[in-house]
């Protein structure tokens, strides 16, 4: 257990900052950083301003009602659809020809669909579910790649009231099953299969697989996205398209509770069972809307395109109702960003004439990898602002980020979240912030974030801390599916029952930037001093040798722990003696000797999650010679065994 004083030593400086461009704060949605100010002082003021924008079929009587904390109630009393804010609005406005998608298919096919033709499909399917036996309070299971039935069936089940529970396209049938049980979903959306990396993917199986471990199971729709027939098993599966078939285009959106939940999202934690994340209507829409409409700077014209998958919170919150509530434009890709070449990602970016661009990290760096040619072969001067999501942003990547693809005059908006607060939390607001390579900023106004010490103090500028918020926000999930106890130890029992524990290392600097350290569990205590991986992964990074780098923390008999790095290189670079003493030394620079690893172990790849997380978890096992356990949920579950060769090869080396 770290001591009560201990803080996280933050080594790493970045100098560079980015001013907003002056062209772009010209044309801000906000450019004053006055509204920081508005926010702090009547934040309930400034969250029903927000909501006020979104259409109610009854008001709200109170904004927040926070007298039994943790669990908040946003919007109390007040009556909304989320499918009606996302579609019916903006029909009535004049938007119905407006494109709401321009998807496009891995093998090149494309489908585009203006709002009025999303809301017919949404009704239809609506419909179709209404039709299975689907009612209002149930749970509706997809297990859908990225395709427009996603979102539709999405936006269906929040029209009827019930709440989509859905499982990334790629997870293994028995998460599936497990997420099904535990939420006691009957109804499974699924497809024959997809294309994906140039082959198709058979998808049917693992959902008839999946179907026969969940208990209660009663109904399979089955999206046809492939040529072949798949098997429809009699009286229990339908074809989404024979569902739909005569069903009318226009029914009556159920009129919800501001606090009824509109879906769950299970999470992977690092021990036990997952959890089932909940968010409510009235607020996570509000959160939603609010942060695209001033973190994308979005404007009735854009295209927007968010690369994640709708599987993750980030395609929920900014593909689904973030964008849609306020009718954007948006591109939809269903493949790989690299097939059938290196640049295709470019190239719809440039075909569609994207203006905001959202990504992760590890696909910058992975981008980066292929090299900037890639990008050069493509106009992509329509673009105009560039996010990044889902962990600290090293910044050579940031850097290549900001001149291979934004060009040099687009802003970054590096947003932290998480799938528990459903919005952005700590970001840059384009126009207003100046930007640091690194740094995910300020607190989205509104946001109480601050960094705190084990005792629930505010460390100084420069310490590192625990990432906590001090008020409630409207988007924050409400408890974890049918485990309040479990909701109020993880998130609410660190200090007092108010303060919500993110539990992310950071800090903040002078300016009040803050800096994002990791996970807690991705802290290293190397003889008492506590490290973050990612500050020593990014020093590796910073060196032209390496292209990636993960960095763990293994027991170690003098130190407690020690840094473990495993390494890819980049082209051209070599394995050896020297490459060691050459690392070695650019971290004892960059952050002091503590940091250096024990063991650089050179790999040909990394253990990556789907989503494109480094499992470091299976990188400790490995350092500590434990079982390899299950590895089903990788992009490549071949990856471990090989490391451990490589790591164990070198382990005998040193020793
Ligand atoms: C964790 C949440 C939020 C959507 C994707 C991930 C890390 C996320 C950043 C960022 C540094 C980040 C944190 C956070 N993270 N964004 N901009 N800078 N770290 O959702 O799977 O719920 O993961 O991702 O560690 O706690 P998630």
């Amino acid at each position: 257990m770290p001591d009560s004083s201990a803080t996280i030593e933050a080594h790493l400086k970045e100098a560079r900052t980015f001013e907003p461009p002056e062209a772009f704060r010209q044309q801000a949605n906000v450019s004053d950083e006055g509204v920081y100010e508005r926010a702090r002082k009547d934040p309930e003021g400034y969250w029903a301003w927000w909501a006020e924008q979104l259409e109610w079929s009854k008001k709200w009587e109170r904004v927040l009602d926070w007298t039994d904390p943790p669990f908040a109630k946003w919007f109390v009393g007040g009556k909304i659809n989320a499918s009606v804010n996302c579609l019916d609005r903006h029909i009535r406005e004049g938007r119905g020809d407006k494109v709401a998608f321009h998807w496009e298919g891995e093998p090149g096919d494309t489908r585009t669909l203006t709002y009025s033709e999303l809301k017919r499909e949404v009704c239809r399917f609506a419909a179709g579910l209404k039709g299975l036996g689907v009612k209002k309070g149930d749970r509706v299971t997809m297990y859908l790649p990225m395709v427009l039935e996603l979102p539709i069936a999405m936006l269906a089940c929040a029209r009827i009231g019930a709440a989509h529970n859905v499982v990334f396209g790629g997870f293994s049938p028995k998460s599936v099953g497990e997420r099904m049980n535990d939420c006691e979903s009957r109804v499974l959306v699924t497809c024959d299969g997809y294309y994906r990396g140039g082959k198709t993917i058979e998808q049917k199986g693992r959902a008839d697989e999946a179907a026969a471990a969940v208990d209660a199971f009663d109904k399979m729709v089955v999206v046809k996205r492939l040529d072949g027939e798949a098997k429809l098993q009699e009286g229990r599966d339908v074809w989404w398209h024979d569902l739909v078939e005569g069903k009318p285009d226009d029914i009556e959106a159920e009129a919800m509770d501001a606090e009824d939940m509109l879906f769950l999202m299970y999470t992977s934690g690092t021990t036990g069972k997952p959890k089932g994340i909940v968010h409510t209507t009235g607020g996570y829409l509000t959160g939603t809307f609010a942060t695209t409409r001033w973190v994308f700077d979005t404007k009735e014209e854009d295209v927007y395109w968010c690369m994640a998958d709708i599987g993750w919170i980030t395609g929920h919150s900014y593909i689904v109702y973030g964008p849609l509530t306020n009718g954007l434009t948006q591109v939809m890709y269903e493949g790989a960003p690299m097939y059938p070449d290196k640049d295709r990602a470019w190239a719809i970016a440039e075909r569609y004439k994207v203006n905001v661009l959202y990504t992760a990290p590890t696909a910058i760096r992975g981008f980066m990898k292929f090299g900037g040619e890639h990008p050069e072969k493509h106009d992509l001067s329509s673009l105009r602002l560039l996010g990044t999501v889902g962990e600290p942003i090293n910044p050579e990547a940031w850097m290549w980020y900001h001149e291979k693809i934004g060009g040099t005059n687009c802003p970054i908006v590096d947003t932290w979240w998480q799938t528990e607060t459903g919005m952005h939390m700590i970001t840059p607001l384009p126009g207003v912030t100046t930007t640091v390579p690194g740094s995910a900023t300020k607190p989205f106004p509104g946001i109480d974030a601050a960094i705190l010490d084990e005792n629930g103090d505010e460390v100084g500028a420069g310490k590192g801390g625990f990432l906590a918020i001090r008020k409630p926000w409207p988007s924050m999930l409400r408890t974890l599916w049918g485990e309040d106890e479990r909701f109020i130890e993880t998130y609410w029992s660190k200090w007092d029952k108010k303060t919500y524990f993110a539990g992310d290392g950071a800090r903040k600097d002078k300016k009040g930037n803050f800096w994002i350290l990791g996970r807690i569990d991705d802290v290293l205590n190397v003889s008492g001093h506590r490290l973050s991986t990612m500050e020593i992964e990014s020093a590796l990074v910073g060196h032209g040798s390496v292209a990636e780098a993960a960095v763990v923390g293994a027991s170690d008999p003098d130190k407690g722990q020690a840094p473990v790095a495993f390494v890819i290189l980049e082209s051209g670079s070599k394995d050896g003696a020297d490459l060691r003493k050459t690392l070695n030394q650019h971290i004892t620079e960059e952050i002091g000797p503590i940091a250096k690893p024990r063991e650089i172990v050179v790999v040909p790849d990394l253990p990556k999650t789907r989503s494109g997380k480094i499992m470091r978890r299976l990188l400790v096992d490995i350092c500590e010679g434990r079982d390899l356990g299950d590895t089903t949920t990788l992009a490549d579950p071949d990856v471990p065994k090989e490391i451990k060769d490589l790591y164990e090869e070198r382990a005998a080396k040193t020793a």
